[in-house]
């Protein structure tokens, strides 16, 4: 459960008091801290830990992931519906994720060769994973094929070069759709064959008595975090799954891919404030909240703003398991007469799905340490972390989320704004766009700690650009030492 931030924290450091402060935006995005993460911040040993395994380090709780799986297992429960949940491993490279995904019960989602045969040496059997690589390569396909690993097809070439007939092993599949009609619109997607020609595909290119090729199911993931998209995209799989099975397919699993949506932050009146305040910077009517006015996807023109915002929605309304909930009790569409959950439960169809962001919400941390300061002609304090900007991103144009201050409680009580800076050596290298008060100023040697980073932001970007090295995963659950993550542990 979310626990509010207290304006600061006692920290007993290894080697002095230190207080843990807010390092708010200048329009504040307060982040919601998991039990876990206020009582790591004010570890006694959490700048020995940085000092020992390198600065920034990935810190990670696995209760949270259990809660997360267990809300959305109670979801399905409650409406009758069989669920296999496959956590999408892209999300956090981390195996002991999979470990505990084993452990209770999940399945695993993976996007590549190496992820899968990491999850296989993690001991998951090959029924409860499913590969979702956007290519797919003979190698892949084989080492599917030999474990009785689901693929996620897109195209008719990949069943080219799926193991050829003569090999002793079938082949588990799921077409995955896209192109649905929502509210008159197509929905556009680089991904999968189209509604229109899955089942001409599937007449064409499989044999429903064919024990090489076994056609499972149907798949599909939609961009975004819209409910009625999802809805809509069941309805008319559903209808899809009908024709099939009429033509003598298996067919009874819908996997519905990942998107479930994650709350970072404590409040909505803050995250839409922040965006009034933006439009106007980006109109010019009061000073910039962004590094040299970054637009996060909008642009100013006359006396307008135009464009998408290009970030994750970092406040989002509801907790995946009511997203999740509110999917299921909705009333079928495409002229089907009952809620989702019935038209599943009637057909047993396996509803399966592959969720990574929601179910490492609360789940990990980063921590830096800062190098410097420096003060700008223009006023602005640019506070330099042992870290780069690759170690906190993902495809959003920056981290919403404010960060803290572990900080010696001696330090220069001096307020100044300004960014937090990184080690590439590009003039654009700021860990995060948004410009922060800092209050106290850093010193040299405090940390930064930026909150509920395991869902991509840990991971998604990681590149050793000028050599320097990949940033440590430790696992942090209980009073025992932290340990390093087996990715870490190199043979
Ligand atoms: C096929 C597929 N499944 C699942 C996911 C996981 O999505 P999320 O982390 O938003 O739940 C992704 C993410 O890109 C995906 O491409």
């Amino acid at each position: 459960m979310p626990v509010p931030l207290p304006r600061s924290m006692s920290a007993a450091s290894a080697h002095n008091h230190c207080q843990v402060v807010p390092l708010q935006g200048v329009a504040p995005l307060t982040p919601w801290l998991a039990p876990w993460m206020r009582e790591t911040l004010a570890h006694p040993q959490l700048s020995r830990w940085v000092e020992q395994w390198g600065s920034p380090l990935n810190l990670h709780s696995l209760a949270p992931f259990a809660e997360n799986v267990g809300s959305l297992q109670n979801v399905a429960a409650d409406f009758g519906v069989p669920l296999l949940i496959q956590f999408a491993r892209k999300a956090n490279k981390c195996l002991s994720f999979v470990d505990e995904s084993l452990r209770l019960g999940c399945g695993v989602d993976v996007a590549s060769e190496r992820e899968l045969q990491q999850t296989l040496g993690a001991g998951l059997p090959g029924e409860r994973i499913v590969c979702t690589a956007a290519i797919k390569e003979r190698s892949l396909l084989n080492h599917c094929a030999q474990h009785g690993v689901t693929v996620v097809i897109d195209n008719a070439d990949e069943l080219q070069v799926a193991p050829s007939v003569s090999t002793p092993h079938s082949l588990r599949i799921l077409l995955r759709v896209s192109g649905f009609q929502v509210a008159g619109r197509k929905l556009g997607s680089r991904f999968g064959i189209d509604f229109e020609e899955v089942v001409p595909f599937a007449a064409e290119l499989l044999d429903p008595a064919s024990t090489h090729l076994r056609l499972e199911g149907l798949h599909f993931h939609m961009d975004g975090y819209s409910a009625d998209e999802r809805i809509a995209a069941i309805s008319q799989s559903l209808l899809l799954l009908d024709e099939l099975r009429r033509r003598g397919f298996a067919a009874n699993v819908l996997d519905i891919g990942g998107g479930f949506p994650v709350n970072y932050l404590e409040s909505p009146d803050q995250w839409n404030t922040f965006w009034a305040e933006h439009t106007s910077a980006l109109l010019g009517r009061r000073t910039s909240l962004t590094y040299r006015n970054h637009g996060l996807g909008l642009v100013a023109g006359g006396n307008k703003v135009f464009g998408r915002r290009n970030v994750y929605p970092f406040f989002q309304p509801c907790t995946a398991a009511d997203w999740f909930a509110r999917i299921l009790a909705a009333p079928a569409t495409s002229h089907l007469k009952g809620t989702l959950a019935d038209e599943l439960r009637q057909r047993n169809i396996q509803l399966r799905c592959e969720p990574g962001r929601a179910l490492l919400a609360g789940c990990g941390m980063t921590i830096a340490r800062v190098a410097h300061r420096k003060h700008t002609p223009n006023g602005d304090v640019l506070v330099g972390l042992a870290m780069n900007s690759s170690q906190c991103r993902t495809g959003s144009d920056d981290f919403m989320v404010d960060p803290l201050l572990i900080t010696a409680s001696n330090s220069e009580a001096q307020v100044a704004e300004g960014y937090l800076t990184g080690s590439y050596c590009t003039e654009a290298e700021v860990i995060l766009l948004r410009k922060l008060r800092f209050d106290p100023l850093p010193q040299p040697g405090d940390l930064v700690a930026f909150p509920n980073t395991a869902g991509y932001c840990m991971h998604f970007r990681e590149c050793q650009a000028h050599q320097f090295p990949l940033a440590a995963n430790l696992i942090v659950d209980g009073d025992q030492q932290p340990t390093l993550d087996r990715i870490d542990v190199r043979a």
